[in-house]
């Protein structure tokens, strides 16, 4: 028998329901604080941060419809209250729709690398979205990156260092997963169990 489908609308959210700038109790009901995840994928990083931090609100932003879906189901199915996932372009949704110093905390993780010299114009993590984040978060709030690209980290590490306001702070510290959904990200569980190494930063907005 077909399974059932299952009911993502929830914990969607359109942008032609939205109108810039959006105030984000309207969004989750509450004005706890909200963290926001640019390139969700699958919604990995959604659902156990939301579940580990009941007390925020996670915002997942994924350009791909079918994973932005995928990120949706996982939700629904946990039935975590405190997450929405808006299928979309991140940076639009940075520039115009996230008011001023609202955000704890920004997570960018496994951004493309885009890796022909031609395209690199694509990459999510430049100059733009910088200023944005910037502006969207608040005084104190944390922005976390992680790359497996050593070339791209080294152009997210310059780049950073050019916004002073933004202060390095220590390298998480990485646990050893116990089952399968104990990493970060559908990405990152992919490329430790390759071996790959994996190149993390942590800001905070003075
Ligand atoms: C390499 S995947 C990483 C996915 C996830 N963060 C992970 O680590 O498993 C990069 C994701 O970013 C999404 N993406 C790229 N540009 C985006 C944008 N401007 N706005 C939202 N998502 C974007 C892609 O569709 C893709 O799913």
């Amino acid at each position: 028998m077909p399974s059932k489908p299952i009911d993502t609308s929830p914990y969607t959210v359109e942008y032609p329901t939205l109108t810039p700038p959006i105030a984000w109790p309207d969004i989750f009901g509450d004005d706890h604080p909200v963290e926001l995840e640019i390139g969700s994928g699958k919604g990995l990083f959604l659902t156990n941060a939301a579940t580990a931090n009941p007390g925020h609100n996670f915002f997942g932003i994924e350009m791909a419809k079918k994973y932005a879906h995928k990120a949706a189901e996982r939700v629904a199915k946990q039935g975590l209250a405190n997450v929405r996932v808006l299928p979309g372009d991140a940076l639009l949704f940075m520039a115009k729709y996230v008011p001023p110093a609202s955000l704890r905390a920004a997570h960018v993780y496994f951004p493309d690398p885009w890796w022909k010299a031609r395209h690199k114009k694509r990459r999510v993590f430049a100059e733009p979205l910088v200023l944005d984040l910037e502006r969207a978060l608040e005084p104190g709030g944390d922005l976390h990156v992680v790359t497996d690209v050593e070339e791209y980290f080294g152009v997210i590490r310059a780049l950073m260092a050019t916004h002073p306001r933004f202060k390095i702070q220590p390298e998480p510290v990485v646990r050893t997963p116990e089952h399968e959904n104990d990493y970060l990200t559908n990405f990152e569980r992919k490329y430790r169990i390759e071996g790959r190494p994996i190149y993390r930063s942590h800001y905070r907005l003075g």
